[in-house]
C-alpha cells in the first residue's frame, strides 16, 4: 500500500495544466452505452475512478482502449444489462450506469454498497424519477431490478433535490424515450452541461443544463461520437489550496475560470489576488490568509461540497476564526481529526466546522478518510514544519493524476514510496 512522503515549507508555485474532470468523465463513459458504435473521449485523466467504470463497460461487453488522455469504446458488443457487486463496490457513483443501461437493454440489475465515506449514499431520488417514468423497479438484497413496462413514458419529473446523479441518469435514459421529457428542479453543476453537449453530439437533442430545467425531445437515433472533457473545477480548487497556504503563486491553464466563482470569492476573501482569463487563472496568495467567516455548502453555482476539505485545510493557519457549514453530505467532516494530528485546532458541531487559525502546523503520521479529505491533508503538510507521512493514499488517486508529480512540479517535497 503506497504513502505520500511531504516535507513541508515551500511555497507551491509555478504553472499548472488542470486535468480532465472525474465527475465529467464518469457519466460521459456511462452514456456510451446507448450507442452501438465507437465514441472517442479525449482529455480523460488517468484516475482508479475511471479504470473502475472502465471494467464495468468491459464487463458488458464493450472494448475500450485508454492511451495517453484518450479513451476509445465501442459499445457495439454490450450484451450485459446486470453489473456485478463486486464492480458496483469499486466506486459508489457506479449508479449513473442505470439510466444508459436501461436506455441500451430496457431492463437493469445493479446492486449497491449503500454508504460510503461520505455518509449513506442513497439512490430514492433516481428510483422514484424512474417510477415516475413508469419503469418498474424491485429493491431487493441490496439489488435493484428495473424493467419498462408499457406504461414507460417521457413526462415532467420534478426532483426534490437537484441530484447530480439522478440529473444524469434521467437525461441518459430520457434520450431513448420518444418524446419531451423535463427535468425541474434539475442539478446546476458543470459536469451536467458536459454530459449534455456530449449526448447533442451523439444526436440527442437536449437543452437547459446549467438552468435547472431540462429538455429532452427523445427517441432519435444516436450515434458515435468525440468528445473533449472539461476541466476538473474540484482539482483546480485543491491546487490553489495549496498554493493559499504556503503563501505561493500559480497560473492555472486549461481552466473555466467561471465554473470556479464560489471559490475564487472565498479565496479573495481570504487576501488572495485573482485574475481571470478565458481559460486561465493567476492566483497570488499572502504570506498568511485572513479568516473567512462563514463558508457554506450548496448545490451549484453554490459553494462545492468536494472543496469543503481543501479550503478548510488551507485555512488552518489564517489569522483568526473561519466556519464551514457543510449542507450536502452527512460524514464530509471525518477528515479533521486527521487534520488535528498535524496541529489544527478544528471544531465540529454536526455540520458546522469551526477552525481557530494557528501559528504553525507540524508533520505527522495520518492517514487519509476519503477522496477530498486525502487531498486536505495533502494541503496541510505542505503547509506544515517537517515530515508528514499520508497513508490510504488510495482514496486520493480516485480522483487526482500523479498528485504528488504534479505537486513536485509545483515546488513541493513530496514522494510516492
Ligand atoms: C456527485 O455525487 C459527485 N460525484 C460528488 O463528487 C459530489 O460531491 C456531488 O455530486 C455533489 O456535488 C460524481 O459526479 C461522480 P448528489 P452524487 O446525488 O451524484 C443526496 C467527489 O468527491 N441524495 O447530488 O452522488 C445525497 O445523499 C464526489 O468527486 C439522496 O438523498 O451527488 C447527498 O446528500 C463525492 N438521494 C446529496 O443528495 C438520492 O437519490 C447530493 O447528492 C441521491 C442523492
Amino acid at each position: 500500500m503506497s504513502r505520500l512522503h511531504i516535507v513541508g515549507g515551500n511555497k507551491i508555485s509555478g504553472e499548472v495544466k488542470i486535468q480532465g474532470a472525474k465527475n465529467s468523465v464518469l457519466p460521459i463513459l456511462a452514456a456510451t452505452l446507448l450507442i452501438k458504435g465507437k465514441c472517442v473521449l479525449r482529455n480523460c485523466p488517468k484516475l482508479s475512478d475511471v479504470e473502475s467504470a472502465v471494467e464495468i463497460l468491459r464487463y458488458m461487453g464493450c472494448t475500450v482502449t485508454f492511451e495517453d488522455d484518450v479513451i476509445i469504446v465501442d459499445s457495439q458488443g454490450a450484451k450485459n444489462y446486470d453489473i456485478p457487486d463486486i464492480l458496483m463496490r469499486k466506486m459508489r457513483s457506479s449508479i449513473m450506469f442505470l439510466g444508459p443501461v436501461m436506455g441500451r437493454f430496457q431492463k437493469a440489475r445493479l446492486c449497491f454498497p449503500g454508504g460510503c465515506e461520505l455518509g449513506p449514499r442513497p439512490i430514492d431520488i433516481h428510483i422514484n424519477a424512474f417510477r415516475e417514468m413508469g419503469i418498474k423497479v424491485i429493491e431487493r438484497h441490496g439489488c435493484i431490478n428495473c424493467n419498462t413496462t408499457e406504461k414507460t413514458s417521457s413526462r415532467e419529473i420534478t426532483l426534490p433535490f437537484p441530484s447530480v446523479g439522478a440529473t444524469e441518469n434521467i437525461m441518459m435514459f430520457a434520450c431513448t424515450l420518444k418524446g419531451k421529457t423535463v427535468i425541474e428542479n434539475a442539478a446546476k453543476e458543470p459536469e451536467i452541461e458536459d454530459l449534455q453537449n456530449f449526448l447533442n453530439k451523439m444526436g440527442a437533442k437536449i437543452h437547459g443544463a446549467g438552468s435547472g430545467h431540462i429538455v429532452i425531445y427523445g427517441g432519435r437515433e444516436l450515434f458515435g461520437a468525440e468528445y473533449k472533457i472539461m476541466p476538473d473545477r474540484i482539482v483546480a480548487s485543491t491546487y490553489m489550496s495549496a498554493a493559499a497556504i504556503t503563501g505561493g503563486e500559480l497560473y492555472l491553464k486549461d481552466v473555466v475560470p467561471s465554473h470556479l466563482s464560489a471559490v475564487l470569492s472565498i479565496f479573495e476573501k481570504a487576501g488572495c489576488h485573482i485574475k481571470k482569463g478565458r481559460d486561465y487563472i493567476y492566483f497570488k496568495a499572502p504570506e498568511k490568509l485572513k479568516n473567512v467567516k462563514t463558508i457554506m455548502t450548496m448545490p451549484y453555482p453554490g459553494f462545492p461540497t468536494d472543496s469543503n476539505p481543501v479550503i478548510a485545510a488551507s485555512l488552518i493557519k489564517a489569522k483568526g476564526t473561519s466556519v464551514i457549514i457543510e449542507t450536502i453530505f452527512q460524514n464530509r467532516f471525518k477528515y479533521t481529526s486527521e487534520l488535528s494530528r498535524l496541529g489544527a485546532n478544528i471544531k465540529i458541531d454536526s455540520r458546522v466546522c469551526v477552525i481557530e487559525g494557528v501559528e504553525k502546523l507540524y508533520g505527522a503520521k495520518v492517514e487519509a478518510t476519503d477522496l477530498r479529505g486525502g487531498a486536505a491533508l495533502v494541503v496541510a503538510a505542505l503547509g506544515a514544519e517537517g515530515e508528514t507521512y499520508i497513508d490510504n493514499v488510495f482514496y486520493i488517486d480516485r480522483g487526482y493524476e500523479n498528485i504528488e508529480k504534479v505537486l513536485k512540479s509545483l515546488g513541493g517535497q513530496i514522494e510516492r514510496i
